[in-house]
Parts: structure tokens; C-alpha cells; sequence
């Protein structure tokens, strides 16, 4: 699996922490800044994650910002993007199970250190049910080719 991550500057240190996880996990990922203590806009961040995730170039996306929300809006807006603003474990393990979300987002404002890697872990190693959950996901998809 690749995973591709990146953050704003409201999001640099859970995104080492994650960084730190996936080495341990033996997972290989790119990491697409931002390289800044100033402010940078998070679409910056989030739109090229998504199109690389929705082009195949990557299996999955974790972007970080300081709610998380920002991310999740602008990755969602690239066509074959579900991206999933998560902050427990267990919802990370079922947006998995039941969404085939491509993209998490976390909050570095949120939640800390110690959860985003395990809310990490659970999603990274979680997969999709299929099932009546295809057929669910299915619909998006297919709203989204209209
Ligand atoms: C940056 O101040 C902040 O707005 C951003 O990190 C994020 O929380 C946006 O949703």
C-alpha cells in the first residue's frame, strides 16, 4: 500500500506522528508538505492528495489540518475522493469497512498525538465489507458520474 500525507501548519506534528506509524508499520508513503511554520491555504495541500489518490498514483490519503474539516471539504470536491473527517478509532475502522473512504482527515486542534496513531493504525488496516455497503457506495459514485 502507498499512502500519500500531508498537512497545513495547523497539522506538522501529528503528521510526523503518522509519518512515525507508518514506518512502523512497514508502509511505504510520500509526504507533500507543507514545509512552513507560517500559514499556508489548505486546498494547497488537500486537491493535490485527492487527485493523486482518485488518479491511482496512491492507495490512500491522510491529510491534517487544525479541525480536519478543511481537508475533508476540499479533498471531497475531487471526483472519486471519500474522505472521511475521523477522530476515534472506531469510526476510522468502520468509514473503512462500510465507505471504501480513500482519504482520512484529522484535527491536530482536535485530538492528540496518541489517538491520531492509532485512529492511523485502525484505518490503515481496516478494509471494505462490499456487500449491501457496495451497493451504498455505489450510489455516490454513480450521483457523481451524472
Ligand atoms: C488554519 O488556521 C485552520 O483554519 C486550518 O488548519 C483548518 O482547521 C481548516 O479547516
Amino acid at each position: 500500500m502507498k499512502v500519500a500525507i500531508a498537512s497545513d501548519h495547523g497539522g506538522i506534528n501529528i503528521r510526523e506522528e503518522i509519518k512515525q506509524q507508518m514506518e512502523e508499520m512497514g508502509i511505504e508513503y510520500e509526504d507533500f508538505g507543507c514545509e512552513c511554520d507560517t500559514s499556508v491555504d489548505y486546498p494547497d495541500f488537500a486537491l493535490p492528495v485527492a487527485e493523486k489518490v482518485a488518479a491511482g498514483e496512491f492507495d490512500r490519503g491522510i491529510l491534517i489540518c487544525g479541525t480536519g474539516i478543511g481537508m475533508s471539504i476540499a479533498a471531497n470536491k475531487v471526483k472519486g475522493i471519500r474522505c472521511a473527517l475521523v477522530h476515534d478509532v472506531f469510526s476510522a475502522k468502520v468509514t473503512r469497512q462500510h465507505n471504501d473512504s480513500n482519504i482520512i482527515a484529522m484535527g491536530e486542534r482536535v485530538i492528540g498525538a496518541g489517538l491520531a496513531r492509532e485512529i492511523a493504525k485502525a484505518w490503515l488496516t481496516s478494509d471494505f465489507e462490499g456487500g449491501r455497503h457496495a451497493n451504498r457506495v455505489g450510489k455516490i459514485t454513480e450521483y457523481e458520474n451524472k
